[in-house]
């Protein structure tokens, strides 16, 4: 099911959702599973589909990737509303800090979204420090599972995106879009310690990534 599919993000340009082979509805209706609502009574035994969970993990310190974080979670929630409905897998967004996050997260995660910036040429330590607590717990057991990346950047962003992936493959992790990396332009000192604001165009292409991987969830492509 997995390899039928893939998603290809270019810079600046519509996310394009490309089919490859045919039928994305077969796997997506799978093993359906049956709910028992809070009261103790199922009233229809309407099989639905169980939760997928997408993680968005941030860290932030002058507020830029904390922007495009919420932006990608506010279109995941947008999109998952759709979703189980009609045979779709229900998705539940969940957008944590790194600092506050852990292993358990990521096990618990069906679908990961990375936002991180970069710090003196890494990704921050605050995300690193994360994978520092959680790499053990998760190693092995969250293999194939999909993720995307966003870089917050002042100039660069290349170095945060290759530790990142690094790890990720680490994990055997799979990533399934282009790491977004978002140049801010801040390369003298007052301009990095100012607080940030996204452009429009950077937070739109941060939401269509959060959008994507909810829906392909939701659809059970990944
Ligand atoms: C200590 C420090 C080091 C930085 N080093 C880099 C760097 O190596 N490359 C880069 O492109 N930007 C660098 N920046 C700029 C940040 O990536 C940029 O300010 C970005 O907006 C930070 O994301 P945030 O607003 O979510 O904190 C640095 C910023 C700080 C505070």
């Amino acid at each position: 099911m997995n390899d039928h599919w893939f998603a290809a993000f270019e810079p600046r340009q519509p996310l394009t959702i490309i089919e490859r082979k045919a039928d994305v509805g077969t796997d997506a209706r799978a093993a359906p599973a049956t709910v028992t609502f809070d009261d103790g009574m199922n009233p229809t035994d309407a099989p639905i589909e169980p939760a997928a969970r997408l993680l968005l993990l941030y860290s932030s310190m002058t507020g830029g990737t904390r922007q495009l974080a919420l932006a990608a979670s506010e279109a995941a929630r947008r999109a998952s509303c759709a979703s189980g409905n009609e045979g779709l897998r229900r998705v539940e967004v969940v957008l944590r800090e790194a600092r506050e996050a852990d292993g358990g997260d990521l096990l618990a995660a069906s679908a990961v979204l990375f936002a991180t910036p970069e710090n003196l040429g890494s990704m921050a330590g605050v995300m690193k420090d994360f994978f520092d607590r959680s790499y053990y717990a998760a190693l092995d057991r969250v293999a194939g599972r999909p993720y995307a990346l966003i870089v917050c950047a002042g100039s660069d962003g290349q170095g945060a995106v290759r530790q990142v992936e690094r790890i990720a493959t680490g994990l055997r992790l799979r990533r399934i879009a282009e790491p977004l990396v978002v140049n801010v332009g801040a390369q003298r000192a007052r301009e990095i310690l100012a607080p940030k604001r996204i452009a429009p165009d950077a937070l739109a292409r941060a939401a269509e990534l959060g959008e994507a991987i909810a829906t392909g969830l939701s659809l059970g492509l990944w």
